[in-house]
C-alpha cells in the first residue's frame, strides 16, 4: 500500500504522526523485515505503518501487543486494518497485565531442549516507557531477536515528571516511584545500561532525540550516532495528521 494512501484511513487516528510514519515506512522498504513486533499498538496509527510497507515488499507479517483496554479504543487495529484491506498481515494479541507476559509465552513457544529459537526480524517498543516493565522486554525481546534483526525504543527522552497528567501509563501509579524514577528518562537509561552494554547489539542510532535504534549484531559499531529523520516528500507534508 502507498504511503499516500494511508493518511485517508488514518485521518487524525493517534499516536504517531506522518513524519515519524514515513520514516516506519521506509524503514520497513529498506530492511524488508519479515516478522515484526510491535509492544504497544494503541489504535494501531505505527502497526499500520509497518504493515502498508510489508505490503508494498510483498512479503512479513506484523504480531502486535497491547493490553486489552486497546479493543475498546475508536478506531481500535483492527477497525483500522480492516479499512485499509491490510488485515492479512496482522496478529492481534492483547494481555490483561502486560506485554511481558507476551513475550513469556512466545519464548517458551520458541524453546526446545533448553534453547530459543528467534523468529523476529524488528521489534518497535512503544508501551509504557518503564524501567522495569521495558527493561526486562528488551532482555526478552534478545532472546526472540534473529540475528542483524533492529530493535527500535520510541520515547527515549520521556520521563514520569512531565507527562504526569497521561492515563496511559496502565498499572503503574506516579505514587508508588521515587523522586528519581519520576525524574529520569527510563528508556534513556535502558538504552544505555542494558541495551549498549549488551554484548550482541551493536549500530546505536538516536533518532531526533525520540527514537532509539540498536541492531542485534555484535560486529557493528558501538558508540552511540546521532540523526534526523528522512524528511517527508513535500506533497505528503499534511497539517492534519
Ligand atoms: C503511546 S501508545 C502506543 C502508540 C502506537 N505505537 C502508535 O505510535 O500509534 C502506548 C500503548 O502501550 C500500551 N501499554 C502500556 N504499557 C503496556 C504493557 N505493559 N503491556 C501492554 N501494553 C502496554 C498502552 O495500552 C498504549 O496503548
Amino acid at each position: 500500500m502507498k504511503f499516500d494512501a494511508l493518511r485517508a484511513v488514518l485521518k487524525d487516528t493517534p499516536y504517531m504522526g506522518v513524519d515519524e510514519g514515513w520514516e516506519l515506512y521506509n524503514f520497513v522498504l529498506r530492511n524488508r523485515p519479515q516478522r515484526c513486533l510491535e509492544l504497544g499498538h494503541a489504535h494501531g496509527a505505527s502497526s499500520i505503518y509497518i504493515a502498508a510497507a510489508l505490503d508494498e515488499v510483498g512479503d512479513g507479517h506484523l504480531d502486535s501487543v497491547d493490553l486489552l483496554s486497546s479493543a475498546d479504543r475508536v478506531p481500535n487495529i483492527e477497525s483500522l486494518f480492516a479499512e485499509a484491506g491490510l488485515i492479512r498481515y496482522l496478529s492481534v494479541y492483547r494481555e490483561t497485565n502486560s506485554y511481558t507476559w507476551f513475550l513469556k509465552r512466545k519464548i517458551e513457544e520458541r524453546s526446545s531442549q533448553g534453547n530459543c529459537e528467534p523468529c523476529y526480524d524488528f521489534c518497535f517498543i512503544d508501551g509504557c516507557k518503564n524501567w522495569t516493565i521495558d527493561g526486562l522486554a528488551f532482555f526478552l525481546v534478545e532472546k526472540l531477536l534473529r540475528e542483524n534483526g533492529w530493535i527500535l525504543f520510541d520515547d527515549y527522552r520521556w520521563t514520569y515528571a512531565r507527562h504526569q497528567h497521561k492515563p496511559e501509563n496502565d498499572g503503574i501509579t506516579t505514587r508508588s516511584l521515587s523522586v528519581e524514577e519520576m525524574e529520569k528518562a527510563h528508556v534513556e537509561l535502558i538504552f544505555h545500561l542494558l541495551v549498549m552494554q549488551h554484548a550482541s547489539f551493536s549500530n546505536f542510532v538516536l533518532q531526533d532525540g525520540a527514537w532509539a535504534w540498536a541492531q542485534k549484531n555484535a560486529r557493528g559499531a558501538k558508540a552511540l550516532q546521532e540523526t534526523s529523520k528522512l524528511p517527508l516528500p513535500q506533497e505528503l507534508a499534511a497539517p492534519s495528521l
